[in-house]
């Protein structure tokens, strides 16, 4: 569905066709995992493209973790579809899904369908993902699925209610929050999403709904029974201080690297050792002499 080409430039691997639905319904079917990963730059959409991965999620969680919010409630639409914008370009093959931010899509259906055509149309992204399962977020995902545009649901912890949640912690713990998560997912499947997120629910709770639900669900803290796994970029690269929630697997320390990169840098450029001679350009000595001639002269 995107229409915006794309900038990366890798070796074409016949057998790395873009990922589509019907594939991601196959992978589901045979049981092979499906990896997801936020993405919110060209960097960091490259490292995803070369990394193999099947999905990659702008998430509104660019808001804290690249454009400093304390949350994801205040970033505006335009920040994240910049950052969509970015991620597409340097995209080849994974499947492209673009966040809809906190107050973008809530109001009416109209809305919901005018946000997430932007999101297509603007940012090249294939499908648009939506937060929660009540009456509201279900009518907005039939309604811009019926506009032609793939939606992904997503239900346990969602950042974006998460005051109404009691706060940034577990959901469905309880026979009761357990019935809920299971009702929305349904709803949002009835709905025509094709594919949820579980956030932060009980293991034993994603295997429960899991042989209710005909399509591919992927977990952030659910568990391994679900059909695929997403972690935040920053999260999983240790890009960020602190640990993180308890779903978090970190596999690199980034941060740490930077720092002492920037820091060698600094160090560097105080002692005067850089720049050395092979990081500037010469010039030939004849033209240097016609210059000083030219400069003695008063030119
Ligand atoms: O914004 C985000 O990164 C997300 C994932 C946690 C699924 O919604």
């Amino acid at each position: 569905m995107s229409t915006t080409p794309s900038r990366i430039e890798i070796p074409v691997d016949a057998s790395r066709l873009p990922m589509t639905l019907p594939r991601l319904a196959e992978m589901k079917r045979l049981g092979e995992p499906i990896v997801m990963v936020t993405a919110y730059d060209y960097p960091s959409a490259i490292a995803a493209e070369k990394a193999g991965v099947d999905v990659v999620l702008v998430g509104d969680s660019g808001a804290m973790t690249v454009l400093g919010y304390d949350s994801t409630v205040p970033v505006e639409l335009d920040e994240i579809l910049m950052l969509a914008k970015a991620t597409r370009r340097g995209l080849r093959s994974p499947f492209l899904i673009g966040d809809l931010p906190f107050g973008s899509y809530e109001i009416s259906d109209e809305q919901a369908v005018a946000t997430a055509m932007r999101f297509v149309k603007e940012a090249g992204c294939d499908a648009v993902k939506l937060e929660g399962g009540g009456e509201g977020s279900v009518a907005r995902a039939k309604a811009i699925c019926n506009a032609g545009i793939p939606v992904m649901g997503h239900v346990g912890l969602t950042p974006q209610t998460s005051t109404a949640l009691g706060g940034y912690r577990a959901q469905g713990r309880t026979a009761e929050q357990a019935q809920k998560i299971r009702n929305e997912a349904l709803a949002l499947q009835q709905a025509g999403c094709f594919s949820l997120v579980f956030e932060a629910i009980p293991s034993d709770l994603a295997a429960e709904i899991m042989p209710s639900l005909t399509i591919p669900v992927i977990g952030i803290g659910a568990g391994p029974a679900v059909d695929g796994q997403v972690l935040v970029f920053h999260d999983l690269l240790g890009i960020r201080e602190g640990l993180g929630a308890r779903f978090v697997k970190r596999y690199a320390n980034l941060l740490d690297e930077m720092v002492d990169g920037v820091g060698a840098f600094a160090d560097d450029v105080r002692s005067r050792s850089f720049p050395a001679p092979e990081h500037g350009y010469t010039i030939d000595a004849d033209e240097l002499n016609v210059f000083r001639a030219g400069t003695e002269d008063g030119d």
